[in-house]
C-alpha cells in the first residue's frame, strides 16, 4: 500500500489549478445512464471512486471510455441493462446509490446492492427508498441488495425529512422519466445538485429550482446524451486554500470556485487568512491563525467536507476553537491521529475543542476516510519534521494527484510504496 511522507515547515507558493469537482462527477456518471446514445463528460477528474463508477457502468451495459489527460468521459448508454450493482464494487464506494434512480427510470428495474455503514457513520439510505415508493417503485430488501421495480415512475410530492445531497440527486434523476410532475420540498442545495440538474436539463429533462431547497420536474419520455463539462471541485479548492493558510504561504488557487466557497472564504478570513479574488480564482496568504469556533451544516452553510481540514489549521490557530460536527455522527476519527502529532483536541459528544499553536510534530499516522486523510496531509505540512501518512487510499478517492499539486508548490512531500 502506497503511503505519504511529508517534512514540514516548506512555505507554499505558486499557482495550483483545482480538478473537476468528484462530488458532481459520480451523479453525473449516472445520469448517463437515462439518456438514449451517447454523453461526454468533460472536466473528469482521474480518481479511484471515478474508476469504480467505470466499472459500475460497464457492468451495467454501459460502454465508456476516459481519456485522462483530455479529462474526458463519455458514455454509450443501450436500450437494455443487467440492472445489477454488485457489492463487491458498491461496497468501495457508498455513492453508487446513485445509480438507483436512474435504474428505474430507464430500464424498470434495479439489483443495488446496500452500501452498508462506513467510517464516519451509518449513512442509511431510507429516505431514497421511501421516496421511491412514493414513486411507485416496488421496493424489497434481500441479502444485502436492493430490489426496485416499477413499470412507470409516477410523479409525487416528495418531503426529505433531513437534508440529503444523494437522496436529492437520485430522485431528481429519477423525476425526470417519470409520468407527470414531481416535486422535491427540503432539497439539498449544494452546487453539485445545480451541476447535475444543468446537464439534465441539456439532455432534454424539465427541472426548476435546483440549488433551491425546493425542485420540480416534469417527466418526458426520453432523454438524450450531450456534452457537459464538470463543474471544480469546491472541497479540494477548500483544501488547497487551507494549505496555503497552515504554511503561511502565498498561493494562487486557480478555478471558478469563489461563488461555491462563499462559508469557507468568510470563515477562514475571520481567522485572519487573506483571500482575495481575481480574475481566475482565488489567491491566499497566510498570516497569523486566530481560533474561529465554526458548526457544519448543508450547503451554503459550513461544508462538513471541510471539517477535518478546518481542524488541521485550528491546531495551529491562537486560542481556542470549538468545531462542531452535526452531519455525521462519527466524522472526528482524524482526532486520534491528529493527537500523535502533539494536537490538543478534546472530544465533547458531536463537538471537538481545539487547543490551539500547538507546535506539532511529524509521525508515522493512518489515513481512516477521504477528508481525514487531507487532515493529516495538512497538519504534516505544518509539523516539525517527517510525517509518514499510511492508507492513502482514502485520499486518492477524492484528490487528483494532491501530492504533486503540493510538491509544486514547495511541499516536500513524496509518494512511496511499502
Ligand atoms: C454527500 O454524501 C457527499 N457525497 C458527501 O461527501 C458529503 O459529506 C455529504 O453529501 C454531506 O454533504 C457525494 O456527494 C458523493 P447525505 P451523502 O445523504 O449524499 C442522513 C466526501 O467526503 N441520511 O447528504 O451520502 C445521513 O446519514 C463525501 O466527498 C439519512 O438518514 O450524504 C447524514 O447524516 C463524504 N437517510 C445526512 O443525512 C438517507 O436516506 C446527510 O447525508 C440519506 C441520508
Amino acid at each position: 500500500m502506497d503511503k505519504l511522507l511529508i517534512t514540514g515547515g516548506q512555505v507554499l507558493r505558486g499557482d495550483v489549478f483545482v480538478s473537476g469537482a468528484k462530488n458532481a462527477a459520480l451523479p453525473l456518471l449516472a445520469a448517463t445512464l437515462l439518456a438514449e446514445g451517447e454523453t461526454c463528460l468533460l472536466n473528469v477528474p482521474n480518481l479511484r471512486d471515478i474508476d469504480t463508477m467505470r466499472r459500475l457502468l460497464l457492468s451495467l451495459g454501459a460502454e465508456s471510455h476516459y481519456v485522462s489527460n483530455e479529462k474526458r468521459f463519455c458514455v454509450q448508454t443501450s436500450p437494455t441493462s443487467p440492472c445489477l450493482a454488485h457489492y463487491d464494487l458498491v461496497r468501495t464506494m457508498r455513492a453508487s446509490i446513485v445509480l438507483l434512480g436512474p435504474l428505474l427510470a430507464r430500464y424498470g428495474k434495479a439489483k443495488v446492492s446496500l452500501p452498508g455503514g462506513c467510517a464516519i457513520g451509518a449513512r442509511p439510505v431510507n429516505l431514497h427508498l421511501s421516496a421511491l415508493e412514493k414513486m411507485g417503485a416496488k421496493i424489497d430488501l434481500a441479502d444485502g441488495y436492493i430490489l426496485a421495480e416499477c413499470d412507470r415512475l409516477q410523479g409525487a410530492e416528495i418531503w426529505f425529512d433531513t437534508v440529503t445531497v444523494t437522496g436529492t440527486e437520485n430522485i431528481m434523476m429519477a423525476a425526470t422519466l417519470a409520468q407527470g410532475k414531481t416535486i422535491l420540498r427540503n432539497a439539498a442545495r449544494e452546487p453539485e445538485v445545480r451541476d447535475l440538474a444543468n446537464c439534465l436539463i441539456q439532455m432534454g429533462a424539465r427541472i426548476e429550482g435546483a440549488g433551491t431547497d425546493t425542485i420540480t420536474i416534469e417527466g418526458v419520455e426520453a432523454l438524450q446524451g450531450t456534452t457537459y463539462s464538470i463543474m471544480p471541485d469546491r472541497i479540494e479548492a477548500g483544501t488547497l486554500i487551507v494549505a496555503a493558510a497552515i504554511t503561511g504561504g502565498d498561493v494562487h488557487v486557480i478555478g471558478d470556485i469563489a461563488p461555491l466557497l462563499d462559508s469557507v472564504i468568510i470563515k477562514l478570513r475571520d481567522c485572519g487568512v487573506k483571500i482575495e479574488s481575481t480574475p481566475q480564482g482565488v489567491r491566499v496568504i497566510g498570516n497569523g491563525i486566530i481560533s474561529r469556533d465554526v458548526t457544519t451544516s448543508p450547503y451554503p452553510g459550513f461544508p462538513t467536507d471541510m471539517q477535518a481540514q478546518y481542524m488541521a489549521l485550528m491546531c495551529r490557530a491562537k486560542g481556542v476553537s470549538s468545531i462542531e460536527e452535526t452531519i455525521f455522527e462519527n466524522r472526528f476519527m482524524h482526532v486520534a491521529e491528529l493527537r500523535r502529532m502533539g494536537a490538543q483536541i478534546e472530544i465533547q459528544g458531536p463537538r471537538a475543542v481545539v487547543r490551539g499553536a500547538a507546535q506539532l510534530k511529524g509521525a508515522p499516522v493512518m489515513a481512516t476516510d477521504l477528508r481525514a486523510s487531507a487532515s493529516l496531509v495538512l497538519a504534516a505540512l505544518a509539523a516539525e519534521g517527517t510525517t509518514e501518512v499510511q492508507r492513502i487510499y482514502h485520499l486518492d478517492r477524492g484528490y487528483e494527484q494532491l501530492e504533486t499539486k503540493l510538491a509544486a508548490l514547495g511541499a516536500q512531500i513524496e509518494r512511496v510504496s511499502s
